[in-house]
């Protein structure tokens, strides 16, 4: 992509990765994602703002070429994570005379990780600013979103916030700005998932911290930018703050179709009482969308036989995952199958030790599901309809 104005002197001129599948070797992106890097020219100083993921670095340096950036004062690095600190050293070696800021955490990482000089550093505290001439860059700490060392950067005279991953949504487009409301809003819910759910109660101070400003732009580093920033804040407010839904979400493997049997049952009952599904069979479900569910599910409900004495493999693995991504989910139960017996509740208890989560009791049918399995069902999903109105979990 070439460079594009956003206002007079300040270019994003990052890439975008139309056909990455994987971040992290973990994550799947199924719509692709970009690495901002924004260019802001002070009647002073010059600064880029972060760079972009190191297998994109040519589109970078070519784009500063086309503007004709014969010199670069400051790199700003939010973040010490590659695919906006991975390019530093390409800028650095370019643009000798440059001096990176970070924050003095993000400094220690890009020295460790990247190799950067100690020497090349500015490091900057919380709410400390920086003149470009006709330009203020206030630098605001906001720790875990999802590193420790995170921070943002507020152009005070555009009021534009520079927000490296925060609000960011994995999108690969051509539009500046967000122009499909539904489209971004899922992105980011599902990259809040993904990466910053954890983080869940420092991400609400965060926000609180950037209450005050006023901001006419968001510029995130990944996902087209808001020019309605109300849209990507309320939405975050929403994740961080709001109750849980009237929704289970159930992740399951079914291995010769009891599982399956006791899930499609489950599933009818719950709807019939009004409570909203969302089912995953986990050997063909994007782990992405089962993350975004988890982010306002009132309860789990995992589906597994017995194999091995245990769960199934990639059920657990789902349990790992959802333990890790700590969702304010208030219940659990399982269902499943087994042939002679074993621990499959027991070990699945065990992997979930985060989550603060009452477990409904589990029904487990010994082959294929009896007459008394749909029952115990019918008394799961009873209790489950009851504790969701109990607790006013009913949007
Ligand atoms: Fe987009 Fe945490 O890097």
């Amino acid at each position: 992509m070439r460079p594009r104005e956003i206002i007079p002197n300040i270019y994003e001129v990052g890439a975008i990765d139309w056909d990455r599948r994987l971040f992290d070797s973990l994550i799947p992106l199924p719509d692709g994602t970009s690495y901002n890097s924004y260019l802001i020219k002070g009647s002073e100083k010059t600064v880029l703002v972060d760079t972009v993921d190191p297998t994109m670095q040519d589109t970078l340096l070519n784009n500063l070429k086309r503007l004709q950036i014969e010199n670069i004062d400051y790199v700003i690095a939010h973040h010490g994570e590659q695919d906006h600190s991975g390019t530093i050293p390409q800028i650095l070696e370019r643009y000798p005379e440059a001096k990176v800021i970070a924050s003095p955490k993000c400094k220690d990482m890009l020295v460790d990780l990247l190799n950067i000089k100690p020497e090349q550093f500015i490091t900057v505290d919380d709410k400390e600013t920086i003149s470009l001439g006709n330009k203020t860059l206030e630098f605001i700490h906001t720790p875990w979103v999802h590193w420790p060392e995170t921070m943002v950067t507020y152009l005070r005279e555009d009021n534009i916030l520079f927000s490296c991953d925060f609000f960011g949504s994995h999108i690969a487009t051509t539009d500046k700005y967000v122009t499909d409301e539904g489209q971004v809003y899922e992105a980011s819910k599902r990259y809040f998932a993904e990466i910053m759910m954890p983080f869940r109660n420092i991400i609400k101070k965060n926000l609180e911290k950037l209450k005050d400003y006023k901001i006419n732009i968001i510029a995130p580093s990944h996902g087209p930018m808001y020019d309605k920033p109300e849209f990507i804040i309320n939405a975050y407010n929403s994740w961080v703050l709001g109750e849980p839904r009237n929704t289970v979400v159930l992740p399951y493997i079914s291995m010769h179709g009891s599982t399956q049997k006791m899930v499609e049952y489950l599933v009818g009952v719950l709807a019939q009482k009004g409570v909203t599904v969302k089912q995953f069979d986990l050997t063909v479900t994007d782990i992405g969308k089962l993350a975004e569910a988890l982010v306002d599910a009132a309860t789990i409900v995992i589906g597994t036989p017995t194999i091995l004495a245990g769960p199934h493999p990639v059920v657990a693995y789902a349990a790992i995952l959802a333990n890790a991504l700590r969702p304010t989910t208030k219940f659990i139960s399982i269902v499943g199958s087994y042939g002679w017996g074993g621990k499959a509740v027991e070990t699945l208890a065990a992997l979930i030790h985060n989550l603060k989560i009452e477990i409904l009791d589990p029904v487990l049918c010994n082959g294929l599901p009896k007459q008394a399995d749909f029952e115990a069902q019918d008394a799961l999903a009873t209790a489950i309809a009851q504790k969701h109105k109990e607790n006013g979990y009913t949007r």
